[in-house]
Parts: C-alpha cells; sequence; structure tokens
C-alpha cells in the first residue's frame, strides 16, 4: 500500500512553525493539534456512511452520518497523546486506547510500558498516532501489540516520517495505511530526523 503524504501549502506553512526551535509549548501543541485535523480528515476518506433521514426547516431529506462507534483512536504516548484533542475534534464520540513505548536511547528499540485498549473492538478501525516515524520500530512494534489482540484494520498517522520507518511499516505490516503530513530527508547518528522538529514528546509536554 502506497504511503499517502500531504502536500498542501496550509500543511506546510503550519510544519515550518512547527519545526522551528523558538516555538512555544502551547503553539507547539495547537500546531499538532491542527495538522492532526488534516491527517484525519485524509484519513477519513474512505469512511463509510448510514444513511439516514434529516428534517431541515425546508423539507425532509436523506442524509448520510459517520458511525462514530466505529473508530478507535490509539495514541502511543507521550508525543501520540498530543493527537488525540484534534481527532476528538472531528469524531468526538471515538474511544480511545492507549500505548505507552519509549526508544532506548542507545539501541533505538522501544521498550513497552503500557497497553490499554477498550474492549471487544476487533472489528473496528483503529487509528495509531503518533506524530513521529523515525526507524519504524515503535510503529511497527504498536502495530503488533493490535495485531496480537486480533485488530487487523489499521491506520497509522504521524506528522514526520522518514523513508527508512515508512519502508519498515510496509515491509512489516504491508495492510496498514500510512498517512504523513510530512516526508524529511533522513536519520542522523543518533536516531533522530533530519530537519525534523526535535524530540516531540519533550516538546509537546515541556520536559527540556
Ligand atoms: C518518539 C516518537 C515515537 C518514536 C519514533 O518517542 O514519539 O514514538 O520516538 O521513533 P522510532 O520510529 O525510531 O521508534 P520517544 O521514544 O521519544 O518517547 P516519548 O514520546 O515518550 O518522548
Ligand atoms: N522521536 C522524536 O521525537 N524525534 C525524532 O526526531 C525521532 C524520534
Amino acid at each position: 500500500m502506497k504511503e499517502i503524504i500531504l502536500n498542501h501549502p496550509l500543511v506546510e506553512h503550519k510544519i515550518s512553525i512547527l519545526r522551528d526551535k523558538n516555538t512555544g509549548t502551547k503553539e507547539f501543541r495547537e500546531l499538532i493539534s491542527e495538522i492532526t485535523i488534516f491527517l484525519c480528515y485524509e484519513a477519513m476518506k474512505d469512511a463509510k456512511l448510514k444513511k439516514t433521514k434529516t428534517t431541515t426547516p425546508i423539507t425532509t431529506c436523506s442524509t448520510n452520518k459517520l458511525d462514530e462507534n466505529n473508530y478507535v483512536f490509539v495514541p502511543i504516548l507521550r508525543a501520540g497523546l498530543g493527537m488525540v484533542d484534534g481527532i476528538l475534534k472531528l469524531i468526538p464520540n471515538a474511544k480511545v486506547g492507549h500505548i505507552g513505548l519509549y526508544r532506548n536511547e542507545e539501541t533505538l528499540e522501544p521498550v513497552k510500558y503500557l497497553f490499554k485498549v477498550p474492549k471487544n473492538i476487533q472489528n473496528k478501525e483503529v487509528i495509531l498516532l503518533d506524530p513521529m516515524l523515525a526507524t519504524g520500530g515503535s510503529a511497527c512494534a504498536a502495530i503488533k501489540m493490535l495485531k496480537d489482540e486480533g485488530i487487523n484494520n489499521i491506520k497509522f498517522l504521524c506528522i514526520i516520517g522518514v523513508k527508512e520507518g515508512i519502508e519498515r511499516i510496509k515491509k512489516e505490516h504491508p495492510d496498514v495505511q500510512i498517512y504523513c503530513a510530512k516526508q524529511d530527508e533522513y536519520l542522523n547518528e543518533v536516531g533522530y530526523i533530519v530537519p525534523g522538529l526535535g524530540d516531540a514528546g519533550d516538546r509537546i509536554f515541556g520536559t527540556k
């Protein structure tokens, strides 16, 4: 499945501000949230609608509504948490799960510390959220955890990704559609995305 990269001037503009090391925590959070709304808009293009009837002030007509119960959003902690409020603005009744992972700074391997998803979601669409896709280790580990629970309808949304991570997901989980707001150039020797935006978790939570 080919990855979907958002190529849009508005997204480009917001990512430029996000990258700036002088952008403060409040604005950084707001931008993560806004860019996530664009990603969600794109990821919902194939959403199924239920036929309904609506009475307008003029007449009654047939309308179409989303089955909000069909969606489960799963942020990868910590940084993925920054994407949740944006996505819930669009689909406020969606369920939310959590996967806690951090990268071991030396090996860059993901270390799991939390896995909590709503019950009976095997038939739902699960949308995994993480602003950064670097080596792809965290995303692939999270996707595997979801699949081990019997979940097979998964999309992955990230704000900045590099080829290495994108290719890793495509190789290990070819059924997962990737939506990425911007593809960056490369990973440096300590596993950071270049030019990137630094450590997304630290910038969202102001921990550095
Ligand atoms: C960051 C980011 C991803 C991961 C990406 O998390 O939010 O989860 O790194 O890197 P990878 O593709 O090489 O696995 P981090 O480990 O810094 O944890 P944090 O969100 O708690 O800061
Ligand atoms: N995680 C981040 O937060 N930033 C990077 O550049 C790579 C991984």
